[in-house]
C-alpha cells in the first residue's frame, strides 16, 4: 500500500472577491498545520492575493486553467508559468465545466497538464461521466480513454493528482454510492499502474462531486480515495474545514 499523502482541494469557480480572502485566514486559523495536503484554486483575480495571505501557511494555492502555450496572441488566457509566477505550486486541467463551456478535448487538456508539468506546477487533471454515460453501462471505458487522453507521458506521481468527478454529482447533491465510487478508483488505480508503475501506485486520487462535511468521511473510508476536489463547500472555511477534519482522521 503506497503511501499516499491526503488532498482537500478547494475550486471556488467563478466565485470571490478580495472580501472572500478572509475565508482563507479562517481556513489557516483553523487548521494551523493540517494532517493533510489543503490547496484552494480561486479564479485567476485571487491567486496571487491568496498566495501572498497563506505565505508560511500549510495551504498551498492553485490555478483553474491554464494555455497549452507559453505565451502569445490568446486574449484572455493564461500561461502555466503566470500562475507559477503568481504563486500557484498547482493548476486544475479538464474540470467537466471547461470540457463543455470551452470545448476542450482530452487532445488540449493532455496540452495543458503538460504545460502545467513544463512550468513546475502540479495538474489536478479531471476525468468523469456524464450521467447518459453511466446508464448506458460506459462509465469505466469513458474514465479510461479520458485518463489515457488526458495524461501526458511526463505524468507522476509528484507532478500528478487525478480527480474522479462524475459530471452528474458536481453541484446536483447527487452522490454515486460508495460501491460505486469505490468502483470506479480501483478501476482507475489499476489503470494508472499499467501505465505509469509505481507511479501510478503512488498518484493521488480524488473523489470530486457534491462532497460535503456530512458525507466526507464515508466517502474518504472508500479504499484508493485520497481526498476530495470540492467545490461549493470549499467557498466558507467552516464548511470546507469540516471535510478538511474529516480527511485528517481518514
Ligand atoms: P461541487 O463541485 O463540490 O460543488 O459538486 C465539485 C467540482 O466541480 O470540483
Amino acid at each position: 500500500m503506497a503511501n499516499r499523502r491526503k488532498l482537500a482541494a478547494g475550486n471556488w469557480k467563478m466565485n470571490g472577491t478580495a472580501a472572500a480572502l478572509s475565508e482563507v485566514q479562517a481556513l489557516l486559523a483553523a487548521h494551523p498545520a493540517p494532517g493533510c495536503d489543503v490547496l484552494l484554486c480561486p479564479p485567476a483575480t485571487l491567486v496571487h492575493r491568496m498566495a501572498e495571505a497563506a505565505k508560511g501557511g500549510a495551504l498551498s494555492v492553485g490555478g483553474q486553467d491554464c494555455h497549452a502555450a507559453t505565451s502569445g496572441a490568446h486574449t484572455g488566457d493564461i500561461a502555466a508559468d503566470m500562475l507559477a509566477d503568481a504563486g500557484a505550486s498547482h493548476v486544475i486541467t479538464g474540470h467537466s465545466e471547461r470540457r463543455t463551456d470551452h470545448g476542450e478535448t482530452d487532445e488540449m487538456v493532455r496540452a495543458k497538464t503538460q504545460a502545467a508539468h513544463d512550468a513546475g506546477l502540479i495538474a489536478v487533471v479531471c476525468i468523469g461521466e456524464t450521467l447518459d454515460q453511466r446508464e448506458a453501462g460506459e462509465t469505466l471505458a469513458i474514465c479510461a480513454a479520458q485518463l489515457t487522453g488526458s495524461l501526458p507521458d511526463t505524468a507522476s506521481a509528484a507532478n500528478t493528482v487525478v480527480a474522479y468527478e462524475p459530471v452528474w454529482a458536481i453541484g446536483t447533491g447527487k452522490v454515486p454510492t460508495l460501491d460505486q465510487i469505490g468502483e470506479v478508483h480501483g478501476f482507475l488505480r489499476a489503470e494508472l499502474e499499467k501505465r505509469f508503475g509505481d507511479n501510478g501506485t503512488s498518484m493521488r486520487l480524488l473523489y470530486g462531486g457534491s462532497v460535503k462535511a456530512a458525507n466526507a468521511a464515508e466517502i474518504f473510508a472508500v479504499p484508493d480515495v485520497d481526498g476530495a476536489l470540492v467545490g461549493g463547500a470549499s467557498l466558507k472555511a467552516a464548511d470546507f474545514s469540516g471535510i478538511i477534519s474529516a480527511l485528517e482522521k481518514a
